[in-house]
């Protein structure tokens, strides 16, 4: 018998702590006020990147949030992206370490604030490619420099982001919504040997008709030690939000799909 996260004592303190930090985290997303400026490295860098001709202008900010903000972009031949800038902030550090210790791609990760961030900010990119090659859908990522991510951007050409799934009213076949992100959870772990980790309506957007995950930097490897839990929780977050619309007799348990994960795995 698998166990489940109520009875499971590993890190008890590091879960309860991140469970904090996301409830602060989805009040901030929650409230993200546009603005937000670069700190000269960033700058530096933003114009290294300018100058390559990778990205061609900066149109606007998309979200602003307490560990980065998001920005729309065109790219070469008016290719609309998603940049996505780490703020490189001590405070940020702390838990993100939780995240990486342990993760067995990541070995050295330094010790300054600066080299954390840039660690992360790499992790988001590695995830979002490794789960590229094994299906799930996320936006393509296209470049990585320090605290710089480059991605694809989901939404309008004209810079009109694609909703978060929060943000949808309605769903018109919500539990063939519900069996695509069991399957993409399922996919990520078999497939890509990830966990989401922070999977939930805020990091799911919807765009004509199709969810897209994003937000992938906390993701970790299988073999991290928390996996399991961090596993329960993005099951749970995804079940919640899907008995909004969805019969509940219609509606696994966590347990259920968690157990049949493990067991093909
Ligand atoms: N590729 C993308 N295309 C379109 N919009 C995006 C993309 N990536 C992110 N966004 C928008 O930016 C918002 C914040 O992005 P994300 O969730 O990756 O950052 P975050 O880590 O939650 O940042 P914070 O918690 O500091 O706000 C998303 O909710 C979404 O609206
Ligand atoms: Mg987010």
């Amino acid at each position: 018998m698998i166990k489940l996260e109520d009875d499971n004592k590993i890190n008890r303190l590091e879960v309860k702590q991140d469970k904090r930090r996301m409830k602060t985290k989805r009040k901030t997303e929650e409230h993200a006020a546009v603005g937000g400026v670069f700190d000269k490295f960033t700058l530096v860098n933003l114009n290294k990147i300018l100058n390559k001709g990778i990205i061609k202008e900066f149109v606007g900010i998309i979200s602003s949030g307490k560990e980065a903000n998001v920005y729309f972009a065109f790219g070469e031949d008016d290719v609309p992206l998603a940049v996505k800038i780490y703020k490189i902030d001590p405070q940020n550090t702390k838990w993100m370490k939780n995240y990486i210790i342990g993760d067995p791609r990541f070995k050295k990760i330094g010790t300054s604030t600066h080299k954390i961030i840039y660690t992360w900010c790499k992790k988001e990119f590695k995830n979002l490619s490794q789960m590229k090659r094994h299906d799930i859908i996320v936006p393509t990522p296209l470049l990585s420099r320090d605290n710089i991510l480059v991605m694809e951007f989901i939404g309008k050409n004209n810079g009109s982001p694609a909703k978060r799934l929060k943000d949808i009213d309605e769903l018109v076949n919500p539990i063939e919504e519900m069996n695509f992100m069991l399957d993409q959870i399922s996919k990520m772990y078999l497939n890509a040997h990830l966990v989401h980790g922070d999977l939930s309506e805020f990091n799911i957007l919807y765009y004509e008709g199709k969810q897209i995950i994003i937000d992938v930097s906390q993701a970790v490897s299988i073999y991290h030690i928390n996996a399991p839990v961090y596993l329960q929780r993005d099951i749970k977050n995804v079940l919640n939000y899907f008995s909004k619309f969805i019969d509940s007799d219609n509606v696994p348990s966590v347990q259920e799909v968690f157990e049949k994960i493990m067991k093909n795995a």
